[in-house]
């Protein structure tokens, strides 16, 4: 689905990105985890366009390194990034509408609005409301809902579950869950090791702008030293 081959990103002179090689199958939920700073967000900014990318990133076969981001969603391919990202002055409802692709009427790909009121019922009672009302973990979860509402075959989350109520976790876990069971692709940056090791199939460490494990989570699981250098705080 998505296959990244020595990528690099620059912000001005400093190299942030040295080389990230990374391939992300149909179905699968893949975890990048690494600690603060080492380059996971720019890597899904790099492959959303957002930062220019230097190497190769291919799409469904097609190479899309050098494309421009709105180009890029219209491929197929969502990023919820991890600040909130909704328009507070409108409500839930219409923020959701803004997910659709140009012409792309609401039902017509995997996921409708009345799903989305379905599995997150505080959307549903603040349907109407002006999304600047919204809680923290709302805002995140209409992020997400609004992302998903464009029918992307491929999903970039950036720390979803980043001040979520235990609750809101394991929601989020499940709908994870329930994205890779319609064959959309997933990667799920993340800070929690827990989640990551209980969803993901296959899981990619990061250190100072490199891949420096890849592995299952039962892998990760048996090497300690990698925890210790790369994760644990
Ligand atoms: N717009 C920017 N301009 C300059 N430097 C940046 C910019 N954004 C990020 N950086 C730097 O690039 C490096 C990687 O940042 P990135 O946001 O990818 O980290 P991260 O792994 O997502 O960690 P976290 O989300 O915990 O901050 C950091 O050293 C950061 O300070
Ligand atoms: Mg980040």
């Amino acid at each position: 689905m998505i296959e990244v081959t020595d990528m690099h990103a620059y912000y001005g002179k400093s190299h942030i990105l040295q080389g990230v090689t990374m391939n992300i199958q149909e179905g699968e939920i893949v975890a990048l985890l690494g600690r603060n700073g080492v380059g996971r967000s720019t890597t899904c900014k790099a492959i959303m366009g957002e930062v220019e990318p230097k190497g190769s990133v291919k799409f469904k076969g097609q190479e899309i390194a050098g494309k421009k981001a709105f180009e890029i969603a219209n491929l197929g391919i969502g990023y919820v990034p991890e600040n909130r990202d909704i328009f507070p002055g409108l409500t839930t409802r219409q923020n959701l509408t803004l997910g659709l692709k140009p012409g792309q009427k609401d039902g017509a790909g995997r996921w409708s609005m009345q799903q989305m009121f379905e599995m997150f019922e505080n959307l549903d009672r603040r349907a109407d409301v002006e999304a600047s009302v919204l809680s923290g973990g709302e805002q995140q979860m209409l992020t997400m809902c609004r992302t998903l509402m464009g029918d992307p075959d491929f999903i970039m989350i950036d720390e979803p579950t980043e001040g979520l109520s235990p609750q809101m976790v394991q929601k989020v876990a499940e709908v994870l869950k329930e994205i890779a069971n319609r064959g959309l692709s997933t990667l799920l940056v993340e800070q929690k090791l827990a989640i990551a090791m209980d969803i993901a199939h296959r899981v990619y460490v990061m250190g100072h702008g490199q891949v420096v494990f890849e592995g299952t989570p039962a892998e990760l699981k048996e090497r300690e030293d990698v925890r210790k250098e790369w994760l644990e705080v």
